[in-house]
């Protein structure tokens, strides 16, 4: 292998790592993720009084290392199945920190969290009011829930990874009043305690202003709650969505500004209202943990077709990073171990599966590259690894934590006894 600079991350070598983890290898930054939180933390306190709690959204990557950092950040986290929130449990995370959201949890997810006593659940449709109810009957316990609604504002981002509009799977609309009728039949059961409201109105949001114009519609639908049942809503989950930087054009929103921006509205709203202040909950994901995370490949070779484009193959792919062939997603990338040298060949990075659309960047300017040099690609550490697949009996790869110089592996690399174990 050529070296022309070696790529460091939390200065860990990206060669010494290779060598020692082999690839496919996710490197996740400890440090950048402890940051993040402390980063969403600390605006609480700054702006909003310290009334509120964020919640990692653990779908952006969920195992039991994440979850160890997450609780002794002292955040809550959000799951979506028995698998997230089985993982969170396994390393003692404390369960009144936990929200479970769903548009279909299943019976036994339900019993599952009522149970271990999860904090609290994110109603998403009518069914599940009755099985919460029966449940919470079964064992004698009041069970704490905010309702999940569609605050209907456009948030500019990939038609599949926006939420709040109307026409969503997810939530109950507000303008049509779905929500207002799902509140009168909650309120029915005693045994369940309706305790706010809950909204997420997309993903890799740049603006601030969606935010703070969901913000400004969630109160006012919390004043239309208080006008039509006369009850006080404790609790505004506004969702996540913050966007990370990807490639050089990306500009992330600055979160303490959004922060001080929306705490001015909800305050002065609630204030001018005569109502309490309500508890506020974030749940961002991919901001706390996208940027922390670098993949390693191994480049294969080069295939070189004239007059239309040079494919590099590396020995990864959709199986660990399907986000360019959902969402056309696009990624910095260098070659880690010619990090000195100009980036001047223009590559489309093709993954090794047994389908044309498995590609992971499309004309990428890169140092010229050669088999076995290391591909290094960036922000792979939100929903790569949490959607990873094995497509062709591919194993998943490993990921390891660096930290201040030290690497410790926190995922093994999955062994073709593991993909052959449900098998019968
Ligand atoms: N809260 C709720 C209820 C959510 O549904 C989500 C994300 C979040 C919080 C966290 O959003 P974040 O801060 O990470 O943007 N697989 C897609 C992203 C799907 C997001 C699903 N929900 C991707 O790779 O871009």
């Amino acid at each position: 292998m050529k070296k022309n600079g070696i790529l460091k991350i939390d200065n860990v070598s990206s060669e010494y790592i290779v060598e020692k983890y082999g690839t496919p290898v996710i490197v996740m930054e400890e440090n950048k993720i402890r940051k993040n939180c402390q980063l969403y933390k600390n605006s609480i306190d700054e702006f909003y009084e310290g009334k509120g709690m964020v919640y990692y959204a653990s779908k952006a990557f969920s195992c039991k290392e994440i979850y160890r950092i997450i609780m002794d950040e002292g955040l809550g986290i959000d799951i979506v199945s028995k698998g997230e929130l089985y993982t969170a449990l396994s390393v003692g995370f404390p369960v009144e920190n936990i929200i479970f959201h769903g548009n279909n949890k299943s019976e036994e997810e339900l019993r599952y969290a009522i149970e271990n006593n999860i904090g609290r659940i994110v109603i998403d449709n009518v069914e599940e009011i009755s099985i919460i109810s029966d449940l919470a009957k079964k064992y004698s316990k009041i069970i704490n829930v905010i309702l999940r609604v569609k605050p209907g504002v456009d948030a500019h981002t990939h038609d599949f990874i926006k939420t709040g509009q109307i026409d969503s799977k997810f939530g109950f609309g507000i303008e049509n009043q779905e929500a207002i009728e799902i509140i009168k039949c909650i309120l029915k059961y005693k045994n369940i305690k309706f305790k706010g409201i809950h909204c997420h109105i997309g993903s890799q949001i740049f603006s601030i202003d969606p935010f703070i114009h969901t913000a400004e519609i969630m109160m006012h639908f919390i004043l239309d709650i208080k006008k039509q049942f006369d009850i006080d809503i404790e609790e505004l989950n506004l969702g996540g969505g913050y966007g990370i930087k990807y490639i050089n054009s990306d500009d992330p929103p600055d979160y303490r500004e959004y922060m001080k921006e929306i705490s001015k509205i909800i305050f002065k709203i609630s204030k001018d209202n005569g109502i309490k202040v309500p508890y506020i909950m974030m749940e961002p994901g991919r901001s706390i943990v996208g940027e922390s995370g670098t993949t390693l490949y191994t480049v294969g070779g080069e295939k070189c077709i004239k007059n239309i484009r040079n494919y590099l193959s590396i020995d990864g792919g959709m199986i660990d990073n399907p986000r360019y062939i959902l969402y056309q997603a696009e990624y910095d990338m260098i070659i880690g171990n010619k990090c000195d040298l100009k980036k001047d060949k223009l590559y489309t990075i093709a993954g090794k599966c047994c389908e044309s659309g498995d590609i992971i960047g499309k004309n990428i300017l890169l140092q010229d590259a050669e088999k076995g040099d290391i591909l290094a690609v960036f922000s792979t550490g939100a929903y790569n690894y949490s959607m990873a697949s094995n497509y062709n009996r591919i194993p998943r790869p490993s990921v390891i934590s660096v930290k201040d110089g030290k690497d410790k592996l926190i995922v093994k690399r999955e062994s073709y006894d593991d993909i052959l174990k449900n098998d019968i």
